[in-house]
């Protein structure tokens, strides 16, 4: 891997869970590969006082629970070395005054450390400090790259509707180039999500098949086993559209429906992703409940356990509509993908935790071995495994042994967990190197984010003013409302279920 230029990582929010579970241990991660810059340095900062050693002791407690790559004993040395990495400031970020006092301690540290004075910033805030730091970051000559790279990283909400996250938009580009701006998307950083592109662009089998001519609708899933825990506050808020279709289902499918970029860099891959954003074919107000149905989970049984409804979380309003599951259909309205349902799913309390993409294949034109409807309507499926054991499952027609042509699906199946010694890096590790290296292929781009929230917006805005428009119910432990499956027109075609459904039911479960 190649080693980044030297610099400093500031992160804002440093006192939070972000910072703790997943972006210190990431770059520990990085720093156990031996892929950081000889002059490194991370500058915690937060209202929340602490010094550098109580900082320092807070990290060590975060790498020992969630570094991926903490193995034996001598790793202990390792994070110790690690941990001299790492400095805290306290201020308050919303101050404008304090970030004279925050450009000296970066300055000073940079000169100590030699740094060259690159510097990333990284916003693991409550979101509303989005358009705060980088504008008080600005005006403190932070954003500009005479001396040294600046680089900005934003992450997840960019925006709960089309108008805010176009403010948001703007208001980081007051200050930052684009060039300068990584909006996180941890999907992006899943070596899975990134196999889509080289499954699908270096083996010749799947591209010539890859189209309206032979696909006959694709099919997302993206299931959380638990409910919102101790979230619900934050999830009122958000729900199962925002939190997981405007950006990471919308995503996917950019991915399985982009054309070949003309090159692999961060401009070709993601003008090819806003196209097929700008191709989706809007849902109308008035055609919202046809095509999308929303759910939340109600109190059932799960492997013998209660377990709450949504309502009664913590948190969460007793009468609230606000959805935990959502199922769609729309179209790409393209030349590859004339014609072809997309269906997409996610929703917390399901049986499983799985994410995949199935591309499900037309049945042969000509039924030649099929001695029953069932085997005639048989369609070939590829199943890209995003989350948990990633892999690809392709499944196919074989002839059973023996008299007669009778056929059977089978698979064929992959696990990445099957090739010797690979490590799997985390998603924020991907990300982070990334970054550091000026390399935005795998961020969203301004224009993607938009066009996502464009999409999304006439649902959101049926659902705010039509409460005809039911949340229908659906028993925790169970793969959804019902209703869902009506959106698959098809009558021999389902949705793929990966595994049963656990409420009342048992608790078989297999991918
Ligand atoms: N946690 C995750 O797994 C996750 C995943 C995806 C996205 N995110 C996003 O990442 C961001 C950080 O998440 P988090 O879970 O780390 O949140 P968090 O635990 O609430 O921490 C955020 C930190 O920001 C600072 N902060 C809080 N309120 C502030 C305010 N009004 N003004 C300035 N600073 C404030 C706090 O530090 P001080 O009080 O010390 O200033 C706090 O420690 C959020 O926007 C979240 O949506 C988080």
């Amino acid at each position: 891997m190649k080693i980044p230029k030297n610099h400093i990582l500031v992160i804002f929010g440093a006192s939070g869970d972000l910072t703790y579970r997943k972006l210190v241990p990431a770059v520990f991660d990085l720093y156990d590969q031996n892929v950081l810059p000889e002059k490194f340095a991370i500058l915690g900062l937060g209202r929340t006082a602490l010094s550098d050693e109580a900082f320092r002791e807070k990290m060590k407690e975060g790498i020992e629970k969630f570094a991926l790559n903490k193995k034996d004993a001598s790793v202990t040395e390792k994070v110790n070395q690690f941990l001299d990495k790492l400095y805290y400031h306290a201020f308050n970020t919303k101050a404008e005054e304090e970030y004279a006092g925050l450009k000296d301690k970066l300055f000073t540290l940079d000169s100590q450390l030699g740094t060259d004075k690159n510097f990333i910033f990284y916003l693991a805030t409550p979101p509303s400090m989005y358009t705060v730091i980088p504008c008080h970051l600005a005006k403190h000559g932070l954003s500009s790259e005479e001396d040294g790279f600046r680089r900005l990283i934003v992450e997840k909400p960019f925006g709960y509707d089309l108008e805010t996250a176009n403010k948001l938009n703007e208001s980081l580009l007051k200050d930052f180039d684009e060039e300068q701006l990584y909006r996180i998307d941890h999907y992006l950083g899943k070596e899975t999500v990134q196999n889509l592109l080289v499954t699908r662009f270096s083996n010749a089998i799947y591209e010539p098949l890859w189209n309206r001519n032979y696909v006959s609708h694709v099919e997302i899933t993206s299931s959380e086993s638990i409910g919102v825990g101790n979230r619900g506050g934050y999830y009122e808020g958000s729900g199962a559209l925002r939190d997981m279709v405007q950006n990471h289902l919308l995503l996917l499918a950019g991915l399985v429906g982009m054309e070949p970029p003309a090159l692999i860099n961060s401009n070709s891959i993601r003008n090819e992703i806003v196209k097929v954003l700008q191709s989706l074919r809007p849902i109308k107000e008035e055609d919202v409940e046809k095509y999308v149905i929303r759910g939340q989970y109600v109190g059932s049984t799960v492997k013998g356990q209660a377990v709450n409804g949504y309502r009664e979380e913590n948190g969460v309003n007793p009468e609230s509509r606000t959805e935990t599951y959502v199922a769609m259909k729309f179209f790409i309205d393209n030349m590859r993908w004339g014609g072809v349902p997309f269906y997409i799913r996610t929703g917390k309390m399901l049986p499983t935790r799985v994410t995949e993409v199935v591309i499900h294949f037309k049945p042969t034109p000509h039924h030649l071995f099929a001695s029953n409807s069932a085997i005639a309507q048989q369609q070939n499926q590829l199943v890209i495994r995003i989350q948990p054991d990633e892999g690809l499952l392709l499944k196919f027609g074989m002839k059973v042994p023996g008299a007669g042509f009778n056929v059977q699906n089978v698979n064929m199946d992959f696990h990445y967990s099957e090739l010797a010694d690979t490590y799997l890096p985390s998603a924020y590790e991907r990300l982070l190197h990334d970054c550091m290296l000026g390399d935005s292929t795998l961020y969203s781009r301004g224009d993607a984010v938009k066009a996502a929230w464009e999409f999304v917006k006439p649902i959101q805005e049926a659902w705010k003013n039509n409460d005809q428009i039911k949340v229908h119910g659906y028993p925790a432990g169970t793969w959804g409302p019902d209703v869902a499956d009506d959106l698959i027109e098809e009558p021999h075609l389902t949705w793929r279920y990966p595994c049963k459904n656990l409420a009342n039911d048992g608790n078989y479960c297999e991918l």
